[in-house]
C-alpha cells in the first residue's frame, strides 16, 4: 500500500464542445481533475477551458495542449483561460520546457507537465527536465500506438518507478481500463488519466466509481 492516493482525471478527447460539456455534467462529482483533451484544445481552443472552468470552479483543470514550441506563451494562454495544469511535449526543445515551467512557477498553483507521447529516451532526458525544475509528467502510451501495437508492460512499470525515485510526480495515461489499475499497484502514481474507458460506457459516472473503488483498494492516502 502506498502513501499517496492517485487522483482520477477525466480526459475529454472530443472534437466538439457540446458532448464534452454533457460528459462533464455526468462525471464531475466522481473525479478530481478534468482534462481538456488535445483534440478539443485544437478544435475549440481555450474557450473549452474557460467554459469547463465556469462549470467546475473547484476542480483541477488540465489543458492537454502538448505544447511543442512557444512554451511560455502557450502556458500563459492555458493558465489565463483558467487551467491549473498544462502539458508540454517531451520532444520540445529544453528552452520551450524552461519557458513553460517559468510561466507556471510565476503563478501560484499552476503546474506544467512533460508529456511523454512517442519519447523513446525518457530516462536519458529526464535528468535535463529535472535540472530545469520540472517535477511532473504524463507517462503516456500514445493513443495510436496503444490501439495498434503497444501494450502496457513490466518495463513501463520499471521506468515509472525510476521517474518517481527521481522526484517526478507521474500521471499515467493511454487506453487504461478498470482492469489495468491493479497493474500499477506498488507505485506512487499521482494521477490516473482515463478517457475512453469512462466516456464510452453506458454509465460513465458508475464506471468512474469503479475506478475509484480499485484505487481505494490498492492505495492508501
Ligand atoms: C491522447 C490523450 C488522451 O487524453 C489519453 O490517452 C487518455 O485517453 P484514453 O484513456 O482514452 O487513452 O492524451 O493523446
Ligand atoms: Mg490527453
Amino acid at each position: 500500500m502506498m502513501a499517496v492516493k492517485p487522483k482520477i482525471q477525466l480526459a475529454l478527447d472530443y472534437f466538439d464542445l457540446a458532448p464534452a460539456l454533457a460528459m462533464v455534467q455526468q462525471v464531475k462529482e466522481e473525479v478530481e481533475v478534468i482534462e481538456i483533451g488535445t483534440p478539443l484544445s485544437k478544435s475549440v481552443g481555450m474557450l473549452a477551458v474557460r467554459t469547463v472552468r465556469e462549470l467546475c470552479p473547484d476542480h483541477l483543470i488540465l489543458a492537454d495542449i502538448k505544447s511543442p514550441d512557444v512554451g511560455g506563451g502557450e502556458a500563459k494562454m492555458a493558465f489565463d483561460a483558467g487551467a491549473d495544469w498544462m502539458t508540454v511535449l517531451g520532444a520540445a526543445p529544453l528552452e520551450t520546457v524552461r519557458l513553460a515551467w517559468e510561466e507556471a512557477q510565476s503563478r501560484p498553483g499552476k503546474e506544467m507537465f512533460i508529456e511523454l507521447t512517442g519519447i523513446r529516451d525518457i530516462l536519458g532526458r529526464a535528468d535535463q527536465w529535472r535540472a530545469i525544475g520540472v517535477d511532473r509528467m504524463v507517462y503516456h502510451r500514445g493513443w495510436d500506438e496503444g490501439n495498434l501495437s503497444r501494450s502496457w508492460e513490466q518495463r513501463d512499470l520499471e521506468t515509472i518507478q525510476h521517474l518517481v525515485e527521481m522526484g517526478f510526480q507521474v500521471s499515467v495515461a493511454g487506453g487504461l481500463g478498470v482492469e489495468m489499475i491493479p497493474f500499477f499497484k506498488g507505485i506512487d502514481i499521482s494521477v490516473f488519466i482515463i478517457g475512453r474507458a469512462i466516456r464510452e460506457t453506458p454509465n460513465p459516472a458508475g464506471t468512474a466509481r469503479e475506478f475509484r473503488k480499485l484505487i481505494d483498494a490498492n492505495w492508501v492516502g
